[in-house]
């Protein structure tokens, strides 16, 4: 029918549901159906934020010809991992486009779209331009200069960008962004509890056998202190005055 064509195109939390026969949890749909620019999901450890990644990132795809999405992990295993979701997703439709290029981490549709999952280097980004979409999978340990390098590529596309992550300690662009980033993001953050696939038992056995510290990163979204930093996040920014001269100007430093 016309109608639920259009609605499929419209509205990936719809094409989950009747293309791909997938039943996204509440915060999934709201990821899927968000229209904004920036949006940053900080979500507890298999909670579904490589799947939701990926059904966005083949939405994209299939309603938005000659559109380019960049899905970025971590390292060459993860980017593989978050690839293979994707192929999944496009192998649960029924009628399937055909594809122009397929390799092991990317693919380009008929109508000229492309899906391409990168590892973390700079090198490898800098050879795109104009992304519609990018997705950070494990944002958090995606390394800060990738992350300076990807986001010159929605410059021009005013393409959206997703960071979606477990945190890992108080550094790096995911912890900046999402305590310091200001209101051009949206962010939405979702514990164990909140899933319906993890049980309360399992989440105590987790708890006991982890410890308090990995269980309240891995679980409960809290950017908790890195084991190897000496000083606090918070005594080092509280030791921090604009009212203090430097003792070195610039130019000497320089000089
Ligand atoms: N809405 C859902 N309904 C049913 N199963 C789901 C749903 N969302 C995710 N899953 C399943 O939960 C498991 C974890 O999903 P996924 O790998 O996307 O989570 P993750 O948050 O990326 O995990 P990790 O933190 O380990 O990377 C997978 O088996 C996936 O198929
Ligand atoms: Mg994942």
């Amino acid at each position: 029918m016309l109608a639920d064509d259009l609605r499929l195109g419209l509205d990936p939390t719809f094409f989950a549901q009747e293309a791909l026969d997938f039943h996204p949890d509440d915060w999934q749909a709201q990821a899927l159906r968000w229209s904004g620019k920036r949006l940053l999901l900080n979500c507890c450890r298999q909670s579904g934020k490589s799947t939701t990644a990926a059904i966005l990132a083949l939405h994209r795809a299939l309603y938005y010809p000659q559109s380019l999405v960049l899905l970025v992990s971590p390292s060459l295993r993860q980017s593989s991992e978050l690839f293979r979701k994707v192929t999944d997703m496009l192998a649960r439709l029924e009628v399937r486009p055909r594809l122009l290029e397929d390799n092991r981490l990317s693919f380009t549709l008929d109508n000229g779209a492309r899906v391409v999952s990168l590892p973390s280097s700079e090198a490898t980004i800098r050879g795109f331009s104009g992304a519609d979409l990018i997705v950070e999978d494990e944002a958090a340990r995606v390394p800060d200069d990738l992350y300076m390098a990807v986001r010159p590529m929605l410059a021009v596309s005013g393409g959206r960008l997703i960071l979606m992550s477990t945190p890992w300690g108080k550094r790096g662009h995911f912890h900046q962004e999402w305590t310091q980033g200001g209101n051009t993001w949206e962010r939405v953050e979702i514990k164990a509890p909140q899933c319906p696939r993890i049980s309360p038992e399992f989440l105590e056995e987790e708890r006991a056998s982890l410890g308090d510290w990995w269980f309240r990163q891995e679980y409960m979204c809290e950017f908790v202190e890195t084991v190897d930093q000496v000083f606090g996040y918070e005594l080092v920014m509280g030791a921090l005055s604009q009212e203090v001269e430097p003792l070195f100007l610039e130019e000497e430093n320089n000089g």
